[in-house]
């Protein structure tokens, strides 16, 4: 995707400096567009966790390149296994940064030593040129469910989407997953336009996919989270869309907080309730989704205080609520299938259910 007209991806290693990694700092967006340089093994640590980066996919695409970085000192069997339980450890939900450091793992442990961060950064490289791939086939899968219902409607006003969190370009390698059938319906000249929800505490809908979408020309209004199904009922969402960060082998459904609440309105509504996901956020080894999938919980100033920006252009940070109130911040939540209407994959779409799953991907 495009920022100010220069093609981008999330994360990228520059040829003039390939032992390095770029990212953008996302706890800056819209205001400020931050590259950050990384080139060590905490320093990944640290933007996984601070949120610098986020997105399922692209957390795990981050964490691969620190797995490198951590064998470059030491490419030892212990290092290995050490770097990437630490990396594990950053964040519990989201489960693309396991299958990324998992695969990195396996690779590298039947590669001597002094070979392994060459080999290294050439499955890292995979990994990011697959996301690629694999977020575009989702986008066109999509793209597909979205044209269904512009010719349902007879081609008439608009396709009305809503969507939660950040589930674009910046959430992945490129196109993103929720967002890449939306950016495709939108630049077939299909009129879409998305209920963005606000996403609170960390207001990932109104900073970054606000962002997105108008960096793209998508037309597209910010609503505050509790505004979804006022809309649903009144007619104005002919879908759902959203992404995720684990999907059990039964079709659960975990993403940010307030997802679940969006499937409850849908359902009630009659609505569409599409979730979109390349498979390794699929975690085969989970069915029960609400028993089995731990929650991250975050720090409690992010429920307690906001961040915005001043009409003179000053990042501020304002607290909501008295002073020794407590806060409760679980990131997020799990949607049970049965409030699914389907998945899409890059192998296509199914349904949320434990023989959806195995249509599609049979060899698990
Ligand atoms: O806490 P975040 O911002 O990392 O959470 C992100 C989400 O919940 C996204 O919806 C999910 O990772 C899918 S991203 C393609």
């Amino acid at each position: 995707m495009k920022i100010n007209g220069t093609p981008y991806r999330s994360v990228w290693r520059p040829t003039e400096d390939p032992q390095s990694i770029r990212i953008f700092d996302q706890t800056r967006f819209p205001w400020e567009i931050d590259i950050l340089e990384l080139r060590d093994v905490h320093a990944v640590m640290h933007v996984i966790r601070s949120m610098q980066v986020r997105g399922a996919p692209l957390i795990g695409a981050v964490a691969a390149y620190g797995l490198v970085f951590a064998l470059q000192n030491d490419p030892s069997n212990s290092a290995l296994h050490k770097a990437a339980e630490e990396l594990i450890s950053t964040r519990p939900t989201a489960i693309n940064l396991r299958w990324a450091i998992e695969r990195l793992v396996t690779h590298l442990q039947n590669i001597p030593p002094e070979e392994r961060v060459s080999a290294g950064y050439q499955e890292a490289d995979a990994i990011c040129d697959e996301d690629v791939k694999v977020n575009e086939a989702i986008g066109e899968y999509g793209l597909e469910l979205i044209r269904e219902i512009w010719e349902r409607k007879g081609k008439q006003g608009r396709v009305n989407l809503l969507t939660h969190c950040n589930a674009g370009w910046i959430a992945t390698v490129d196109w993103g997953t929720a967002l890449a059938p939306i950016y495709m319906a939108h630049d077939a000249g299909i009129p879409v336009h998305v209920w963005v929800d606000e996403t609170r505490p960390r207001d990932q809908g109104s900073l970054l996919t606000a962002w997105e979408l108008g960096s793209h020309g998508v037309p597209h209004t910010v609503i505050v989270d509790n505004a979804g199904g006022h809309f649903m009922q009144t007619g104005d969402v002919d879908m759902v869309i959203v992404g995720t960060d684990r999907v059990t082998a039964q079709g659960d459904v975990a993403n940010k907080i307030g997802t679940y609440l969006k499937a409850l309105a849908a359902k009630d509504n009659n609505i569409p309730f599409w979730v979109a996901l390349p498979s390794s956020t699929i975690d085969w080894r989970v069915k029960d989704g609400v028993k089995d999938i731990p929650i991250e919980e975050r720090s409690s100033n992010e429920v307690l205080f906001m961040h915005g920006i001043t009409d003179s252009g000053d990042i501020s940070r304002v607290r909501i609520a008295p002073e020794h109130s407590p806060a409760a911040n679980p990131a997020f939540d799990v949607t049970p299938a049965r409030l699914v209407t389907g998945l899409i994959t890059e192998r296509g779409r199914c349904d949320a259910s434990e023989a959806g799953l195995k249509s599609l991907f049979p060899e698990e």
